[in-house]
């Protein structure tokens, strides 16, 4: 599978993405392990989650519409939102890729979920601090939590977005903002638990 994913990706992503998707496959890997998710899942999606990467605006808003993925006005707007469900449907059409939790991973990698899965939340805190996203400290501060505290790894990684996207002047989807309070429950409740 490894091998047909990769052979895939050559076609259709650019040499530095596949870079960038190998560097969250390891991340994927580690944080697995650290925190008793299923390594091999992980991996998995860690090597799927940017397949619709470079798909075109009009394709990915085309896909998403025939696949029933729910878009709101943002998501039309920023069609490149959306290379995350499109990329969850490439996994099964392509790959036959059936597992509900890889599938959600994938689809999630972009703007989190609320009550997303432990599997999801590595994906997503993966991407952001995979060794080739540069050594800013405050990278360096999410790359040492996420040792530790899954949940509190995914509120700073939200936070980290929200900061780059406000500093830019871009549209901020509001389920970043949703995921942003999920985790920070999370995270108080899993430092109570301990
Ligand atoms: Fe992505
Ligand atoms: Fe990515």
């Amino acid at each position: 599978m490894r091998e047909r994913v990769l052979a895939w990706l050559a076609d259709h992503v650019s040499a530095e993405r596949i870079e960038h998707i190998l560097g969250v496959e390891q991340t994927c890997l580690e944080l697995a392990r650290l925190h008793q998710v299923n390594e091999q899942e992980a991996a998995l999606a860690g090597l799927m989650h940017d397949l619709a990467k470079f798909f075109p605006p009009d394709k990915l808003l085309s896909l998403a519409q025939q696949h029933g993925v729910e878009t709101d006005e943002i998501l039309t707007n920023s069609p490149h939102l959306l290379h995350a469900e499109v990329g969850a449907i490439v996994a099964q059409r392509e790959f036959g890729i059936e597992n509900p939790e890889i599938l959600a991973a994938i689809r999630h990698h972009t703007l989190g979920f609320p009550g997303m899965s432990p599997l999801s939340c590595v994906v997503f805190v993966a991407d952001a601090i995979e060794p080739l996203r540069g050594n800013t400290p405050e990278l360096e501060v999410i790359r040492l939590t996420a040792r530790e505290n899954l949940y509190k790894a995914v509120r700073q990684t939200c936070d980290y977005s929200l900061r780059y996207l406000v500093s830019r002047i871009k549209i901020i989807h509001p389920r970043v903002i949703l995921t942003r309070n999920w985790a920070l429950i999370q995270e108080k409740q899993f430092l109570e638990t301990k």
